[in-house]
């Protein structure tokens, strides 16, 4: 009795060891092989191995079965990365536990083992286990029943701004420019006369930045912002907030190049506090375009949605 006491304290105090203590240390963010989160685990398991086979501690059947069983829980549970989903999960330990009921039952002798201390718990041979496991079942049952009716409150509303003011300068490619001062150096058309002009036809300069700007677009942004442009992307539903939809008077039309070029470039990562708590989804495009690029694609998001970008000297032109 007292060896399995022991078996099970080395057992429980080295997992939580292991858990809380060890593994957190020796698992960064980047694995390498020394790094390695199973590494860690399998010598974890290495540690029960030699606790019980070179103490001579013989634990029985049913903890031998117990412990099989936990260690397949603590890998699915907590090792495994990225952690798998719960039905996956149920299905795994449905697995192990066959296979570890397969081992305890392989022969008569090793399921009458297995068995013994259960049946001794039940009919009273194990006093104080019979206590502790009888007044402890009701117990958890009860808590795990609290646990799944009480009810979980949804989080507050938290209002994100979505146009939060633009910093006054932005450095993108070792450049520091001030947003106030710029503007986009392919804009030679102010008055919108190439509305209706149809790219690739009409060789004009400007026609053929903002096909560039087009290729583009289509090339790095539409699966976000949708091929219209109206923020309905293949991939927009995954994210929250979602693309921006060019086409509502509520983005690009009242916005000003220059913050534009501040947003693509920076992306979600670059905008202030206020816009959390959902970090949008934007990538920081100055890591994969030029600055002329950049340029370009703003062009065309506004040749091909009609609108015309704020400018400095309209009244009340600051963005919100
Ligand atoms: C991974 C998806 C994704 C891709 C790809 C993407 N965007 Fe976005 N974009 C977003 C999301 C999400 C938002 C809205 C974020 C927000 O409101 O902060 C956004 C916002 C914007 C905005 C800000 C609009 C506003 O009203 O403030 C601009 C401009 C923009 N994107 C341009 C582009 C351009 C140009 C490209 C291609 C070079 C591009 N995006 C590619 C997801 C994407």
């Amino acid at each position: 009795m007292n060896k399995i006491l022991l078996s099970l304290i080395l057992a429980v105090g080295g997992l939580a060891v292991f858990h809380y203590g060890l593994f957190p240390i020796f698992t960064p963010k980047e694995a390498g092989w020394i790094t390695n989160r199973y590494v860690y685990y399998l010598l974890f398991v290495f540690y029960m191995i030699v606790v019980n086979v070179g103490m001579r501690l013989q634990p029985p059947m049913a903890l031998k079965a117990l412990y099989v069983w936990l260690l397949g829980f603590y890998f699915y549970d907590a090792i495994l990365s990225p952690h798998i989903p719960w039905t996956l999960f149920i299905t795994y330990m449905m697995l192990w536990s066959i296979g570890t009921f397969l081992y305890i039952s392989q022969d008569p002798i090793t399921f009458r083992e297995f068995r013994s201390p259960i049946v001794k718990t039940i009919i009273g041979e194990y006093k104080i286990a019979r206590v502790v496991v009888f007044t402890l079942m009701p117990i958890l049952v009860g808590f795990a029943t609290y646990n799944t009716i009480y009810p979980s409150f949804a989080e507050p509303v938290e209002l994100r701004t979505v146009h939060p003011a633009p910093p006054s300068t932005t450095k993108v490619h070792g450049k520091t420019y001030k947003l106030e001062e710029i503007g986009n150096p392919f804009r030679t058309d102010e008055q919108d006369n190439y509305k209706d002009s149809f790219p690739f036809l009409d060789k004009t300069e400007y026609m053929k930045n903002v096909t560039e700007g087009g290729t583009i677009f289509f090339q790095n942004c539409h699966y976000c912002h949708g091929d219209q442009l109206n923020g309905l992307g293949m991939f927009s539903h995954a994210f929250n907030p979602t693309p921006a939809n060019f086409i509502d008077p509520g983005t690009i039309a009242m916005l000003q190049e220059s913050f534009l070029f501040w947003r693509v470039s920076k992306g979600g990562p670059g905008l202030p506090n206020e816009s959390t708590p959902w970090s949008s989804a934007m990538p920081p495009w100055e890591e994969h375009l030029t600055t002329d690029e950049i340029w370009k694609v703003i062009l065309f998001e506004y040749w091909y949605t009609g609108w015309h970008p704020r400018t400095f000297d309209t009244e009340g032109s600051t963005a919100e």
